[in-house]
């Protein structure tokens, strides 16, 4: 049995409350413990109080000193692009003179230039450029990242980056949960209604009966996927047992949120064109809002989504990177949570329940992530400040000291 004690956090934010997600009120609740403690044996959670209570019950523990130091649950990021090949630094400068999103697609950039740079990559090349971003994650106190695919937008291009995602899972200390998003973009050899049946009649069933995916996402917009395709696919999804997550109104308000809905889907991601009635729509379908505001910030757009309206209405909002080459190049939580409570008005407090226990709910994964209580996996960070607010404000500053996944040391 082996056993750790991490002592004297200057503020253990437990995140600790009832089991399910936050909303309203109880999102600035983060219930922090002064000179907090965590025991914790064979990876799990055992005790978590003041650090008085724990250093009773130390015994042969090998202790983490964290004075002066905040201890929160590693981030649960739910929404990210994590496998693909190269970057998008011909896009990055198009956006510096002024183009936008679908200029540079139509102009050779976009989605489809990392689909061409991740079909040319081999899948062990691909696990390399993966295990690159992992670290990236970890290092920003990141301990479970869900992944989509959709950079290889054909059968054996999908299963590959699928495949990759499970390697990498079981390599690295990073916690994997798959997406499959094979209506990323329509292929350019075929129009999106004949790509919209290989998705229904061939990818979904290989994906589920290799066991390469718990979710199915569509990116339900303007010139991707429109509802009638969006639905058709979530359908036949969900008919073979993955749960949804939906690309939903990000370039236009198109009905996303209300076909999540209608679906109810796990969560409706982006949101940043959804309107009152959409975010009606979300909370009759207990759906959960995932803001993903590091995109709006790279598109250079100012039109964030409607945190506190989603808040009032008594959504589990949680907050996310969507990390990806093209509209978020980031692994940043903290980067995060800085727009979130300067754009969107969300308290620190907020953000750190909206990308922790907020976001482990939404992956399925609330009973044993998320939070700092006993029976949980001891997937935690130490970051070097006394106060975590801190976090959301000095933002960029790299503040990470120690992560934890299950009880041992990752960075
Ligand atoms: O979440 N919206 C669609 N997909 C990504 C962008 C992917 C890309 O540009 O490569 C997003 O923003
Ligand atoms: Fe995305």
């Amino acid at each position: 049995m082996t056993s750790l004690a991490v002592l004297h956090a200057s503020q253990l934010v437990t995140v600790a409350g009832p089991k399910r997600p936050r909303v309203a009120r109880e999102l600035s609740e983060l219930a922090l413990i002064r000179d907090g403690g965590i025991l914790i044996r064979d990876g799990v959670i055992e005790v978590v109080g003041p650090s008085a209570e724990i250093e009773k019950q130390v015994r042969d523990a090998e202790v983490i000193d964290a004075r002066g130091k905040v201890v929160l649950p590693g981030f649960v990021d739910a929404h990210t692009h994590l496998v693909f090949a190269g970057n998008r630094l011909e896009d990055f400068e198009r956006r510096a003179r002024g183009d936008t999103y679908e200029q540079i697609a139509k102009a050779g950039g976009g989605i489809w230039s990392t689909v061409e740079k991740t079909r040319a990559a081999s899948e062990a090349d691909l696990l390399v450029e993966a295990k690159k971003h992992a670290e990236w994650f970890l290092s920003c106190g990141t301990t479970t990242v869900e992944s989509k695919s959709g950079y290889g937008l054909s059968l054996e291009e999908e299963l590959k980056i699928l495949r990759v995602m499970k390697r990498l899972s079981r390599q690295t200390p990073l916690e994997i949960v798959p997406t499959f998003l094979g209506a990323h973009a329509t292929p350019r050899n075929m129009n999106a209604g004949e790509y919209v049946n290989l998705v229904v009649d061939e990818m979904l069933p290989r994906v589920t009966s290799e066991r390469l995916a718990e979710f199915c996402d569509v990116f339900c917009e303007r010139g991707y996927f429109d509802i009638e395709q969006s639905r058709r696919i979530l359908n036949a999804a969900k008919k073979l047992g993955l749960n949804l997550r939906i690309h939903a109104d990000q370039l236009s308000n198109s009905g996303g949120s209300k076909l999540a809905a209608h679906l109810k889907a796990k969560t409706a991601d982006h949101l940043e064109k959804t309107d009152g009635e959409g975010i009606e729509a979300l909370k009759s379908g207990g759906v959960q809002p995932v803001l993903l505001p590091g995109s709006v910030y790279a598109l250079g757009s100012t039109q964030y989504p409607r945190a506190r309206e989603m808040i009032d209405a008594g959504l589990a909002v949680v907050i996310a990177t969507d990390f990806n080459p093209g509209s978020s190049p980031t692994t940043s939580m903290p980067m995060i949570l800085s727009l979130a409570c300067t754009y969107m008005k969300m308290s620190p407090a907020e953000a750190i329940a909206a990308s922790t226990i907020n976001a482990a709910f939404s992956l399925r994964r609330g009973d044993q992530i998320g939070s700092l209580e006993p029976g949980k996996l001891a997937n935690f960070a130490i970051f070097d400040c006394e106060d975590y607010r801190e976090l959301a404000y000095w933002f960029g500053v790299p503040l990470t000291h120690g992560v934890y996944v299950t009880g041992k040391k990752v960075h």
